[in-house]
């Protein structure tokens, strides 16, 4: 789809839609949607004196021009109350709203900047989340689909404001939210992939794509080389699969100095069938997207490159599949990790927290002097936090506060979790220093504590996005399955740390 900002009134716009807004409790028509209802002989407002048109959150309502405009529908959006209105509200909207006309057969749609100068919302951030909104929510995974969709699809998008001083906002807005999106969408569809494609050696083919394309630089290290440098961990997970294991590792350098000011790691977990203790099978399928972390982080990079902050950035994905195969891992086997700690084996499913055991590592190896990892590492998570909020564990305030702080800005909701140390207990072994399982409660968090010992005093934020990484239905700017969570959030943090 193409998103165009142009300078035109919304109402002498030749599309297949234009969309205007109405706000609940709105009492008279102005502006646009006043010049729109006149050229409708009143439609809008006699909708309005019915109540069809409410100005409710994502009602909308078509109303075809019949010849008395040049576009052929016009729709109103509902934003709900004024004083309520968010960016997360208008990206919502505009998915929905566009979802609808894409099934209406239009293929080509204007707008209006929708919530510019409400609510204290720039012109550019709307334009911003109305592009984001669209090419969100016409996300579609149809790959491996060999028949066409019954719909087709919006090839343009016009964001339309009358005036011409505006219209640099609106190109700068549109095309950060352009590069955002295409980013998530770019990780969305590394999650949908089923694993039989999805393999380690393409996750690392994929990252080679990525860095050509926006100019990163690029390393993938081999089994041998993980051997070289005593990545145990890692590599007791990959020894029960055939797939090789292979260690992604991104790098931007948009900083003047040689220093990583921040390592982004990424669970690349390919699938997890739990290996030696196995998964029950239902629902196993869903753990083709046990590498949304990784997907994620390598999708921010290519994001980070184009918007170019002055920071240096590393991204380290750790890809392996978790199989049980004749040389898996055991239940009681004891790893070594790549900083010399010994790891006792409790359930070879809880694999995640030991290959991002070397990622942390080798991240401090790399002399990263911040750290935030990605991963769906926790049933424990999803069960405390559900689909809505990813859980953050970190040891350090101020770098927790910028993550959901970044995470507020693209609307991904993001909820501390607790770290007291007393959680700490439950990892301790009897036969080496830690064991990868701290028992039945408190899962996430002991989890997260396992992953603390790793990251030592370095800054560092885990963020277990196990119940956020997939959705089961439609929701405004999420479809069904992959969302692409934290991808902006990650985009949003390296922006706020160059500041
Ligand atoms: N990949 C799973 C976590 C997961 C569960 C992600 C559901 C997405 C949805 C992880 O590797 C895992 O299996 N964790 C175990 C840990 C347990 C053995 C301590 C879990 O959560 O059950
Ligand atoms: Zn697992
Ligand atoms: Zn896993």
């Amino acid at each position: 789809m193409e998103i165009k900002a142009v300078v035109d009134d919304i109402a002498k716009v030749k599309a297949g839609a234009i969309i205007v807004n109405f706000f609940e409790g709105m009492e008279r028509l102005d502006g646009n949607i006043a010049t729109i209802d006149k050229a409708l002989d009143g439609a809008v407002s006699q909708l309005i004196s019915q109540g069809e048109i409410k100005g409710k959150l994502n009602e909308i309502t078509i109303i075809h021009s019949l010849g008395r405009l040049p576009a052929d529908r016009v729709v109103v959006a509902g934003l709900g109350k004024k004083e309520e209105l968010s960016l997360v509200r208008v990206r919502g909207v505009v998915a929905e709203t566009c979802r609808l006309l894409r099934q209406k057969g239009t293929d080509n749609v204007a707008t209006i900047a929708q919530g510019a100068g409400i609510a204290g919302i720039s012109l550019e951030n709307a334009a911003q989340a109305v592009t984001e909104g669209a090419l969100l929510g016409l996300y579609s995974f149809r790959r491996h689909m060999t028949e066409e969709a019954e719909h087709g699809e919006i090839k343009q998008l016009l964001i339309v404001d009358s005036d011409k001083a505006n219209l640099p906002l609106l190109e700068r807005g549109s095309n950060k939210g352009m590069i955002l999106a295409e980013a998530t969408n770019l990780a969305r569809d590394m999650v949908n992939e089923p694993a039989n494609y999805m393999t380690p050696a393409y996750m690392a083919e994929r990252a080679v794509k990525l860095a050509e394309a926006y100019g990163l630089k690029i390393s993938v290290l081999e089994q041998n080389q993980m051997r070289e440098l005593g990545m145990g961990a890692l590599l007791g997970v990959a020894q029960g699969s055939r797939q090789q294991p292979k260690l992604i590792i991104l790098n931007y350098r948009g900083g003047g100095s040689a220093e990583v000011d921040v390592a982004l790691i990424g669970k690349g977990i390919t699938f997890d069938s739990g290996g030696i203790s196995i998964k029950p099978s239902e629902g196993m399928g869903e753990m083709k997207g046990d590498m949304a972390g990784g997907a994620a982080v390598m999708a921010a990079m290519g994001a980070i490159a184009q918007l170019k902050p002055k920071i240096n950035v590393i991204a380290i994905i750790p890809a392996t599949e978790n199989l049980p195969g004749g040389n898996a891992l055991k239940p009681g086997d004891i790893l070594t990790a790549v900083n010399g700690k010994t790891i006792e084996i409790i359930s070879t499913d809880a694999e995640g927290r030991l290959t991002l055991a070397d990622a942390l590592g080798y991240a401090k190896k790399l002399g990263a002097k911040s750290i935030v990892d990605v991963a769906t590492l926790t049933g424990a998570c999803r069960v405390a936090l559900g689909d809505v909020y990813s859980g953050a564990f970190s040891n350090n305030q101020e770098l927790v506060d910028k993550v959901i702080a970044a995470g507020g800005e693209a609307g991904e909701l993001i909820w501390q979790m607790p770290m007291h140390e007393q959680y700490k207990e439950q990892n301790k072994s009897d036969v080496a220093d830690i064991k990868n399982v701290g028992g039945k409660y408190g899962g996430a968090i002991t989890a997260a504590q396992f992953l603390a010992e790793f990251a030592g005093d370095i800054p560092w934020v885990h963020l277990d996005i196990a119940g956020t990484s997939m959705s089961e239905k439609e929701r405004t700017y999420l479809v069904k399955g992959a969302t692409g969570v934290p991808v902006r959030t990650l985009v949003n943090l390296a922006l706020s740390l160059a500041k």
